[in-house]
């Protein structure tokens, strides 16, 4: 008996081990010769593994649904299925290069369906060669010598906003405070609306807007899909008022008086190598993702740097060093230039810290043009490719300890290529990086000329939903020098 169990054993023993190296070497072969997808798991039917990627963001966690894939399956590319399509994973810096380097040639960008249909034609839902004339309105205004006279504007407004919003007060939260300034800002500079309660009432809109675009794309009452819809139609239909306003305005000016260089301006102005005009779909679809894009971002790049600083007082009192020693060249109520931003060094190391450590845009999707072939597997055309930052920003290999805040990271030759990407990269990088890196160092300069601060709850929790925000919005006690 014994040992005929034995000899089954045995066989079975000898069949698993078959088995296994059948599949081993199945799977080695596929590796060589290029034909096998990559490793990973699709998940299931159509939802496939999205509400496990959604889950891990909500709690903190974006990274964690990739870096444990990585290192389940593989460090430089791996499958899965998000918001309906099927997945690859592209990761490290050679996979952040692959996918930058490669617009418009194997691959080109490509936005979840929730985007398309907010922002139908705008600059941020659209793909390859569509997107020439949005690229050069983006130019004209965020080139550098437009971006330079904002400065001193940015300063003023800063200066305003933190005289009538925190001065005085004891205890106020950064994050809703950062986001209505950096909305505020937006809404001026780029459409030229200032007054206070109607930006109050737009603000309500953008959040609503924000909460639907990485959702579901579940079209009925109730979801944040649903209510991201009407928040957009109810914003096109005051914006379609104010360009009809703006089209007013620019028949009835003589060429002597100076209109408004704001990006609307631009947007109503700028034709394209046939002399074309954008037409009023495209200039709506780009004046909301303009002002969402505009703003969600910074404020969450600004809150971060906000409680770095408040836990760090040595980096804090070396920014207000920097930021004493270009006051002391200023007379006094002068505003800020373009060189004095340049001269913020330390300042912007720490900016960008805070932004590796809290990246406000996780990743990016693409699609494939074609089928090709990556680190030995193959890609067909048609899926959906993603990078995400934390599978550099917080790996050992290109940033040593990489949970510790440690801005000379950023001092000195910097971060390798392609492994310090919070704004993506190649031909589709953000076209606001330059204005994010502005309004971020002149709030910076404002509020640590006037205050120093603590946090109220030292490890407060953050969600990212889809941006990285402090669950109880980061309320911090303010000391005034
Ligand atoms: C696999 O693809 C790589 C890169 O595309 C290529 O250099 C290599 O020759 C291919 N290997 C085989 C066995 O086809
Ligand atoms: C980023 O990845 C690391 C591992 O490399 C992981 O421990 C961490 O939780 C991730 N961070 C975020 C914010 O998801
Ligand atoms: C910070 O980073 C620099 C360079 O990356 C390194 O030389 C230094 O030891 C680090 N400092 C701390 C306190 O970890």
């Amino acid at each position: 008996m014994s040992f005929i169990s034995l000899f089954l054993g045995a066989i079975l023993v000898a069949f698993v081990f078959y088995f296994f190296s059948y599949f081993r070497s199945k799977i080695r072969n596929g590796q060589q010769d290029n034909t096998s997808l990559p490793p990973g798991n699709l998940g299931w039917p159509l939802l496939g593994e999205t509400l496990e990627f959604l889950r891990t963001a909500r709690n903190g966690m974006p990274g964690k649904f990739i870096t444990d894939r990585m290192q389940k399956h593989s460090t430089h590319v791996f499958k899965t299925s998000l918001l309906g399509k099927p997945t690859a994973v592209f990761c490290g810096p050679e996979g952040n290069k692959f996918l930058f380097s490669n617009e418009n040639k194997v691959v080109v960008t490509w936005w979840p369906t929730p985007i398309q249909n907010l922002f139908p034609s705008s600059i941020m839902a659209s793909t390859g060669h569509d997107t020439k004339r949005m690229r050069k309105v983006f130019a004209a205004f965020f080139k550098p010598d437009s971006l330079q006279r904002c400065v001193g504007t940015m300063d003023a407004v800063t200066k305003l906003y933190l005289q009538s919003e925190w001065e005085g007060k004891g205890e106020v939260k950064v994050f809703p405070m950062v986001k209505y300034y950096t909305f505020s800002l937006a809404c001026s500079l780029f459409t030229g609306i200032e007054d206070p309660e109607y930006i109050s009432k737009l603000s309500t809109d953008f959040n609503i807007l924000l909460k639907g675009i990485i959702s579901f794309p579940l079209n009925f009452p109730g979801t944040r899909y649903n209510h991201a819809i009407r928040a957009a139609n109810r914003l096109r239909k005051e914006f379609q008022v104010l360009i009809e306003q703006r089209r007013v305005d620019l028949s009835e000016r003589s060429s002597s008086s100076s209109p408004k260089h704001d990006l609307l301006w631009c947007m109503l102005t700028t034709t394209d190598e046939n002399g074309q005009l954008m037409t009023e779909k495209e200039v709506l679809d780009n004046i909301l993702g303009m002002l969402m894009g505009g703003h969600d971002t910074t404020s969450c790049a600004l809150t971060f740097l906000m409680k770095y600083l408040a836990e760090l007082p040595h980096v804090y009192d070396e920014i207000f060093k920097e930021q004493m020693e270009i006051l002391t060249t200023k007379e006094p109520n002068e505003l800020l230039t373009w060189e004095d931003i340049h001269k913020m060094k330390h300042s912007w190391a720490a900016a960008n810290e805070a932004m590796r450590l809290a990246p406000p845009v996780q990743g990016n999707f693409r699609k494939a043009l074609s089928d090709f072939t990556y680190a030995g597997f193959h890609i067909p055309k048609g899926w959906t490719l993603y990078w995400s930052v934390n599978s550099t920003h917080m790996n050992p290999d290109y940033f040593q300890e990489p949970e510790k805040f440690n801005k000379s990271r950023f001092e000195g030759n910097g971060a390798a290529p392609y492994t310090f990407i919070p704004f993506g990269g190649g031909p589709r990088m953000c076209p606001g990086k330059e204005y994010a890196h502005l309004e971020i160092l002149v709030f910076l300069h404002n509020v640590v000329k006037k205050f120093k601060w603590e946090t109220v709850f030292p490890n407060e929790k953050f969600i990212v939903d889809p941006l990285p925000t402090p669950a109880e919005g980061l309320p911090i006690l303010l000391h005034p020098h």
